[in-house]
C-alpha cells in the first residue's frame, strides 16, 4: 500500500508539472491559499447589490466569496458601517440608492480609518445609471474614488467591477457605455504602479436578476466567481500585502451550516 501511494503520489506530481509547463489545465486544488495565505480584510464598497438588498439571506456575493477565500487557507474579515447577511462576518459598505459620489462620501470612515482593508472590491455606478444623473462624469468620478483610497490605502489592492447588467434598455445602455470606459480609468492608474484591476460582472444576465437591477442567489454566485480568480491573480501578481492591525478571522462562519463545501451554500 505505501509503494502503491508513492507512485501515485510521483504520478500526480509529475502529472503537475506536465499540466503546468504544457500548458494544459493545471492538476490544483480548486482552492488554494492566495498571497502566503495573507489575512485579507476586505471592503465590499458600493450600493444595494454589494448589500444583497432583495436576496431573502441578504449575502449578496459577499458570503460565497469569503468561503471561497477562507476555504482555500486565508483569513478573511470584512469591514464596513452595515450589516446584511446570515453569517456573522456580514459587515459592508452597500449604501442602498446611492450613486458614485455619495458612496465615496458614506465610505469615508472605511476609506480613511486607523483599520485598513488590504482589499477594496467597489462596485458603484448602477445608481448613477438608473437616475441618469450626469453619466457622461460617472467614470470620472469612478476614477475619483480609486484615487481617494489609493491616496490613503497606498498598499491596498483595488477591484474595481464593470458593473452588472440591467432589464431595463435605457438604463443598460448607459452602463455598457459606462462599463466600456471603466477599462480606461483603472489602467491609466495601474499604468502608473497603482494596485488597481478591473474585473468584468458580464456572467451577469438579465436572467439572473430578481426585479430587472438586482441579482438572485445565482446571479450573486456569478458575480463571487468573477471577483475570486482577480483575487487569485492579484496574489500572483504580488498586488496583496498582509492585512495589519488586530485581524479577525471571520472566514469560518461563511462555510456551510453543518459542515461541507462552499458549493453547499444556498445563497
Ligand atoms: C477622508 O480623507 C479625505 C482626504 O484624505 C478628506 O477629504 C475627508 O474629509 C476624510 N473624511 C473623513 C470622514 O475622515
Ligand atoms: C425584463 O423585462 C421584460 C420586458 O419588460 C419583462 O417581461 C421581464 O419580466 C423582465 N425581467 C426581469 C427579471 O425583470
Ligand atoms: C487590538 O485588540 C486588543 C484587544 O481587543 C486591544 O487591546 C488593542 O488595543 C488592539 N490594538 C490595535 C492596534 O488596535
Amino acid at each position: 500500500m505505501l509503494l502503491v501511494a508513492a507512485i501515485l503520489g510521483e504520478v500526480s506530481l509529475f502529472a503537475a508539472l506536465w499540466a503546468s509547463s504544457s500548458g494544459a489545465i493545471p492538476v490544483v486544488p480548486e482552492r488554494r491559499s492566495i498571497a502566503n495565505a495573507a489575512p485579507l480584510r476586505i471592503l465590499p464598497l458600493g450600493d444595494s447589490i454589494t448589500a444583497g438588498y432583495l436576496e431573502p439571506s441578504g449575502n449578496s456575493y459577499r458570503r460565497d466569496l469569503e468561503c471561497f477565500l477562507y476555504s482555500g487557507g486565508n483569513g478573511v474579515e470584512y469591514m464596513g458601517s452595515l450589516n446584511s447577511g446570515d453569517w456573522a462576518d456580514n459587515l459592508n459598505d452597500g449604501f442602498d440608492g446611492q450613486r458614485i459620489d455619495q458612496i465615496s462620501v458614506e465610505g469615508e470612515p472605511e476609506i480613511n480609518g486607523t483599520t485598513k482593508a488590504n482589499i477594496f472590491l467597489v462596485h458603484a455606478g448602477t445608481n448613477d445609471m438608473i437616475q441618469d444623473a450626469n453619466v457622461q462624469n460617472a467614470p470620472r468620478r469612478l476614477g475619483q474614488l480609486i484615487d481617494k483610497i489609493h491616496g490613503v490605502n497606498p498598499t491596498a489592492l483595488i477591484l474595481v467591477a464593470q458593473i452588472i447588467v440591467n432589464n431595463d434598455t435605457d438604463i443598460n445602455d448607459r452602463i455598457q457605455d459606462f462599463n466600456e470606459e471603466v477599462p480606461n480609468i483603472v489602467t491609466t492608474r495601474s499604468d502608473r504602479g497603482v494596485p488597481v484591476r478591473v474585473v468584468s460582472m458580464a456572467a451577469v444576465t438579465v436572467d439572473d436578476l430578481i426585479e430587472g437591477t438586482h441579482p438572485n442567489a445565482g446571479g450573486y454566485l456569478k458575480m463571487a466567481n468573477a471577483w475570486y480568480p482577480a483575487i487569485v491573480q492579484a496574489g500572483t501578481d504580488g498586488l496583496i500585502s498582509p492585512a495589519f492591525g488586530n485581524f479577525t478571522n471571520g472566514g469560518e462562519s461563511s462555510m456551510p451550516t453543518g459542515g461541507g463545501a462552499c458549493s453547499e451554500l444556498k445563497d
